[in-house]
């Protein structure tokens, strides 16, 4: 009795829901355009409606494991009933959720609604790859990290597999050979579609995925783009000598767990853009497969309107991803230094911010009257010759207090700029007619400010032309120079690639920021890792135009590049715990992070806000390969504690119901909440009314020494306090948790940032939770 009232109720909220999205299609597209939606299946299974979070968890292995073979002649069945075209069918899915893909009209989506069956639709979102820029842009080789303290014998991430889902891959790239590698554990389920003799021991899936974004079609799942190759040889690419590009940072390439096995699941196409249908079919067949990682650096496309989870393909993949174990780790975007611009902030989900690496390629630009500014440029002329060279620009003008710095574009005069050093701003033309532009106008050099938001390292230029890239600040003061002095002059110096460049890491500018939009109490992103100027494999296609040949190794820049370094590493915590849950893994992760930068300060924002970075730009912090391996204690997460969450956070039990599908509905009211601030996140966000206190509570569980001691270590600002209880936490065993309560509250006025931290310390471990503090008035 009770099911079916149930059922009824959420066949009109749908059929609402959908309503409503209809008429915003229609007035957008008229009703005829077909657009790819994906269209949710009720269960028929006669089951009952399940009373705690933990019933529905259990039935997991059931629903999601074993779902019937024949579900595609059913779902193109129930699809016929209104659209007798079976070729608009795209996909079924089995096991990440009820139901399957298919293009439609507006009005077919209102007739489907109509359906006894029919449980929802949503429009397929659009993704894209998480690059600050195309490949036209090139770059250096990247140290990164020093992830050797987290490898050794026995751990490079053997048997764990790393699944990507990206633009393809280039199967015989060097980083992609399998000298010495154990064959894929026997749970590996997986296919490759470039057949046996491109596939390996390293490579040991690939798979397209594109028939809702390309059209169905058979093609091996080649990578014409480049990023696939790139992300996947920075999480799992084997140890290549002598990479590099364009003579500079040559040294031993790999990626962060270069003994792990890849699986590529192209899901992107050419042009970096990817449908959620072919993004959530990826996922499902990752699971079914039997990877250990997920990894996707794209996000949703930037105007995409409402992202909150339960229209968002990634976070219902993710979702179920979590469940069967599987750590899923994606790129947080590229949208910063604005706040609230992260997406891929599900709680699930390890939500990658970027940073920058402790690399440059020097060039220093002294000014004639003796003061020096350090640039960058990725190609380092041999020939440069002595002496000072007069400084020009082609009209730079002052715009409501900002230097208005012209690109050097169009054809240049050069009686006025032959010999001399141009000041220009950065532009998207190909560096290579540039280059020879400069050339046959007789430039001298040129220095290249950069956006005012944007650190030196964000972006790599390839001019084949002596340049040097500024920071904006120093932009300005050259300009000032100019303008004041009647012979302004200047010169380069060339100092190759140094390493240990102060205040390294720091944020970078362009990494999306907090806070997230539909969970406001929870502190996202949660970690941030080398995601500047990162040298990665690339396809034969990218070529060093300066000498026409293929280059092995070319630069990124992105949070998908930071995505990988952490998806490999997720994978080295995972070989070495292989019995941790994800969320454990990404406590592990994030309570060991480092805060503080080279120069021993806090890691600062590279962006145009001087000072430390805020914790809505960096999270937990700069990964800690080796200290994540073994963190002492984490705060671990089940798959109840989520759906708790989401029914804590307004969720209505039918958007839940589409998040956990094919799990069995939930209903909120018997199943119970938990409040963001509540739940046992490794990162702490509260917020305080005056004078009222806020208790939050935490269950940590010791994963260290059987016998142990924590003591509680805790900053807040000032006029906030804050009280731990227990201050002391004993532990006798392994695996054994205790549960601790923090007391906050706003006695008076406060000191800013409001940031703070709790530390729990052991003789031997540091386990850091960022404190995150909201005032409401
Ligand atoms: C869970 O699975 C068991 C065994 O298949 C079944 O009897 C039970 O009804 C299921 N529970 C729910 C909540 O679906
Ligand atoms: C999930 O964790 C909660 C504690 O937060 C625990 O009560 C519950 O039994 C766990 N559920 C499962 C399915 O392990
Ligand atoms: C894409 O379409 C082709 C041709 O119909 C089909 O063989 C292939 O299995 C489809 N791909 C996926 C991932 O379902
Ligand atoms: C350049 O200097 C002159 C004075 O020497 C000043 O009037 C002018 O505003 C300056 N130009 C800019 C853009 O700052
Ligand atoms: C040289 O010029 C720069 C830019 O105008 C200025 O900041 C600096 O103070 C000058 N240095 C000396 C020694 O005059
Ligand atoms: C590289 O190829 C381009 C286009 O074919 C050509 O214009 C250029 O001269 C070549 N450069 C070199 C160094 O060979
Ligand atoms: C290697 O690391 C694993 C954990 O990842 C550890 O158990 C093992 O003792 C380490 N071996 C050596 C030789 O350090
Ligand atoms: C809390 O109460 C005290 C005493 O009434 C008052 O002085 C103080 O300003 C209040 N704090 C805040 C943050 O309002």
């Amino acid at each position: 009795m009770e099911f079916s009232k149930v059922h009824f109720l959420l066949f009109f909220v749908y059929s609402f829901l959908i309503l409503s999205q209809i008429s915003l299609a229609t007035s957008d597209n008229g009703n005829d355009q077909l657009k790819t939606y994906i269209v949710f299946v009720r269960d028929t299974a006669n089951r009952v409606i399940p009373a705690t979070a933990d019933d529905v968890i259990q039935n997991i292995t059931n629903n999601v494991i074993h779902k019937i073979e024949h579900l595609a002649e059913w779902y193109i069945s129930l699809l016929s009933s209104v659209v007798p075209d079976r070729s608009r069918f795209i996909y079924s899915y089995r096991s990440l959720i009820n139901g399957f893909a298919a293009q439609l009209t507006a009005q077919e989506v209102e007739e489907l609604s109509k359906q006894e069956w029919f449980a929802g639709a949503l429009p397929s979102k659009q993704y894209k790859i998480t690059t600050t820029h195309t490949p036209a842009f090139l770059g250096l080789h990247p140290p990164s990290i020093d992830p050797r303290g987290a490898w050794n014998i026995t751990n490079l991430g053997e048997g764990v597999i790393i699944g990507i889902i990206d633009t393809g891959i280039t199967p015989d790239h060097p980083s992609f050979r399998d000298d010495h590698l154990p064959p894929p554990p026997t749970k590996w389920r997986g296919h490759c579609d470039f057949g046996p003799s491109l596939c390996n021991k390293k490579l040991i899936g690939a798979r397209r995925v594109l028939n809702a974004t390309e059209g169905r079609g058979h093609y091996p799942p080649i990578d014409k783009e480049g990023h696939g190759t790139h992300v996947a040889s920075t999480a799992a690419g084997a140890f290549v000598n002598g990479a590099g590009a364009y003579g500079s940072a040559v040294g031993t390439a790999s990626g962060m767990a270069p003994r792990a096995h890849l699986a590529m699941y192209q899901a992107c196409n050419e042009y970096g853009r990817c449908d959620g249908a072919d993004v959530l079919k990826a996922m499902e067949y990752a699971i079914n497969d039997g990877v250990d990682v997920i990894s996707l650096s794209l996000g949703l496309m930037e105007n995409s309107d409402g992202h909150h989870v339960y229209e968002d393909h990634v976070a219902i993949g993710a979702f179920k991803a979590t469940l069967q174990g599987i750590v899923v780790s994606c790129a947080a975007g590229n949208s910063g230094p604005s706040l609230g611009t992260l997406n891929n902030d599900a709680p699930w989900i390890l939500t990658v911010g970027a940073s920058v690496t402790d690399r440059r390629e020097l060039v220093v630009v002294e000014l004639s009257n003796g003061t020096k500014f350090d640039g960058r440029a990725v190609m380092q002329p041999k020939n440069w010759p002595r002496g000072m060279f007069p400084l020009a620009h082609l009209g730079i003008k002052e715009l409501n207090g900002y230097l208005d710095i012209p690109p050097c574009t169009g054809k240049m005069d050069k009686r006025k700029v032959g010999g001399k050093i141009l000041v220009c701003s950065l532009d998207g033309e190909d560096p290579f007619q540039k280059s020879q532009e400069m050339r046959a106008a007789g430039v001298r050099g040129v220095i290249f400010v950069n956006l005012n938001y944007f650190g030196l390292e964000d972006i790599t230029l390839k001019y084949d032309f002596p340049y040097a890239q500024v920071l904006y600040a120093d932009g300005v003061k050259i300009f000032n120079y100019i303008n004041s002095s009647k012979n302004a002059a200047a010169t380069f110096s060339f100092r190759g690639t140094v390493m240990n460049k102060p205040h390294s890491p720091s944020l970078a500018s362009f990494s999306s920021r907090g806070p997230s939009l539909p969970f406001p109490g929870i502190l996202k992103p949660d970690i941030v890792g080398p995601g500047s100027s990162i040298l990665g494999a690339v396809p034969p296609t990218f070529l060093d135009r300066t000498t026409n040949k293929s280059l092995l190794f070319d630069f990124m820049s992105g949070t998908s590049m930071a995505t990988p370094h952490l998806s490999g590493i997720a994978a080295l915590v995972k070989k070495a715990h292989p019995n941790w849950s994800p969320a454990a893994i990404k406590s592990a992760i994030m309570t060991t992070a480092r805060i503080f930068d080279n120069n021993g300060g806090l890691i600062t924002d590279s962006g145009p806000i001087p000072g430390p970075a805020d914790l809505y730009g960096i999270g937990a912090g700069q990964v800690d390969p080796t200290r994540a391996i073994d963190p002492g204690l984490v705060y671990d997460l089940n798959g109840s504690d989520y759906i708790r969450l989401l029914c804590g956070s307004g969720l209505t039990d039918d958007q839940i119901g589409i998040i956990i599908s094919p799990l069995p509905p939930v209903t909120c009211s018997k199943v119970g909440k938990i409040s963001q601030e509540q739940l046992n996140y490794p990162s702490i966000t509260v917020s305080l009314k005056p004078n009222s206190t806020v208790v939050i509570s935490r269950t940590v569980t010791n994963v260290g020494l059987s016998a142990s001691t924590y003591q509680a270590k805790i900053n807040t600002p000032r006029g906030i306090s804050a009280v731990v209880q227990p201050a002391l936490l004993r532990f006798n065993a392994k695996n054994e948790k205790i549960t601790f309560t923090v007391t906050f509250k706003w006695t008076g006025s406060v000191s800013y940032p409001l940031r703070g931290q709790l530390v729990w310390l052991s003789s031997k471990q540091v386990v850091r939770s960022p404190i995150s503090i909201i005032l409401l008035n």
